[in-house]
C-alpha cells in the first residue's frame, strides 16, 4: 500500500515536471520572439553590434527570469503582450549580466550556452558595446507604452529593475564577487553576494509580473520574497552543478570557481552539504505562495526545478 502511495505520488511528481517543462518551453518560444522582433537587424556601421546583441540574447538560455515574470503576471491576468515584453527586456538584462561576466577582465570564459561566448565569436570591444547596449535597450522597452498603459506601472517597473541590476543589486554582486577571489569568504558574505549578483534579478522578474498585474502591495511582498529565495536556491545549485556537472551539460565551462579561488556553498559547506541548503531555502520560497491556489502550482513546481535541473 505504502509503495504504491510512494510510487503514484513519483508519478505525479514526474508528470509536474512535464508540465513545467512544456510550459518553459512555450514562453521561452514567445520571449525568443519577443527578442527577435525587438531587436531587426540593421545596415550600416551598427551591424556588427546588433549581430552580437542577437547572438548573445537568442537561440539558448533557460529562460527561468522570463519565465518568471510571464508566469506570475499570467496569475493575475496582465496583458501577454506586456509580460513578454518585459520578460524579453529582463532577458536582455540577463544576457548582457553574462556577456560581461565572461569577459577576461572577469571570469574569462570562453564557453556560453553551447557556443564561443560573445567576445570570442566577435571581440573584446563589441561584446563591451554589446552588453552597454542590451542594457539600455532593457529600459528603452520598459519605459515604452506598449508595456503598459499606466506610466505609473512603467515607472515603477523601471526602478525595481535599476535597484535589482545596478550597485545594489547584479552589478555590486559582480564586484564583492571579482574581489572576493582567492579570499575566503564566511557563509553570511556569500550568502550576500549570492542575493546580489543573482537573487536581485530572480526577485524582480517574479515581482515584475506583480507590477504589471498591479498586485496589491501585500501580494507583491509575498511574490518578492518567494523570488529572492528562489534566486538563492537557483545560485547555490549553480555553484554545486559548476562542481559536479559537465561542460556538455552545462553549455559552460564546469569547475571554474574551484580554479578561480571563487567562495561558493560548495567550498564552505562541501557538494552535498550545498545540495542540502539550496532545497532548505527552494522549500522556504513555496512558503512564500501559499496563499495562491492551484494557479500557482507551476510556481511551486519552479522551486523542484532548480535544484533538480542538470544546466
Ligand atoms: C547563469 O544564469 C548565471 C547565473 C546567475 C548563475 P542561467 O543559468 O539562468 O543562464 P541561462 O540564461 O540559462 O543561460
Ligand atoms: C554570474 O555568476 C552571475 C551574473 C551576474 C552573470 P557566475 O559567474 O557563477 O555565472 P556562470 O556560472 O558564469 O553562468
Ligand atoms: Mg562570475
Ligand atoms: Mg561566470
Ligand atoms: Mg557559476
Amino acid at each position: 500500500m505504502s509503495q504504491t502511495t510512494a510510487t503514484s505520488s513519483q508519478t505525479d511528481s514526474a508528470d509536474r515536471m512535464v508540465r513545467l517543462r512544456a510550459s518553459m518551453s512555450a514562453r521561452a518560444r514567445a520571449i525568443e520572439g519577443m527578442i527577435d522582433r525587438l531587436l531587426p537587424r540593421v545596415d550600416g556601421g551598427e551591424a556588427r553590434l546588433i549581430d552580437a546583441m542577437r547572438y548573445a540574447t537568442l537561440g539558448g538560455g533557460k529562460r527561468l527570469r522570463g519565465y518568471l515574470v510571464a508566469e506570475v503576471a499570467s496569475l493575475f491576468r496582465a496583458s501577454t503582450e506586456g509580460a513578454d515584453r518585459v520578460a524579453a527586456s529582463v532577458e536582455m538584462l540577463h544576457a548582457y549580466s553574462l556577456v560581461h561576466d565572461d569577459l577576461p577582465a572577469m571570469d574569462d570564459d570562453d564557453l556560453r550556452r553551447g557556443q564561443p561566448s560573445t567576445h570570442r565569436k566577435f571581440d573584446e570591444a563589441t561584446a563591451i558595446l554589446a552588453g552597454d547596449a542590451l542594457q539600455t535597450m532593457s529600459f528603452d522597452i520598459l519605459a515604452n507604452p506598449l508595456t503598459h498603459d499606466s506610466a505609473d506601472v512603467r515607472i515603477n517597473l523601471v526602478r525595481a529593475l535599476a535597484d535589482a541590476s545596478g550597485a545594489a543589486g547584479m552589478v555590486g554582486g559582480q564586484m564583492i564577487d571579482m574581489e572576493g577571489e582567492g579570499r575566503a569568504l564566511s557563509l553570511e558574505e556569500v550568502a550576500r553576494l549570492h542575493a546580489l549578483k543573482t537573487g536581485c534579478l530572480i526577485r524582480y522578474s517574479a515581482e515584475a509580473g506583480a507590477i504589471l498585474g498591479q498586485a496589491s502591495d501585500d501580494v507583491r511582498k509575498r511574490i518578492s520574497a518567494y523570488g529572492r529565495d528562489l534566486g538563492a536556491a537557483f545560485q547555490i545549485a549553480d555553484d554545486v552543478l559548476d562542481a559536479t556537472a559537465s561542460a556538455e551539460e552545462l553549455g559552460k565551462t564546469a569547475g571554474k570557481d574551484e580554479a578561480a579561488g571563487k567562495s561558493t556553498y560548495v567550498a564552505l559547506l562541501g557538494v552535498d552539504g550545498a545540495a542540502k541548503e539550496a532545497r532548505r531555502v527552494a522549500e522556504q520560497a513555496e512558503s512564500h505562495i501559499d496563499i495562491f491556489g492551484p494557479e500557482a502550482d507551476r510556481l511551486r513546481d519552479l522551486v523542484h526545478y532548480v535544484v533538480e535541473r542538470r544546466n
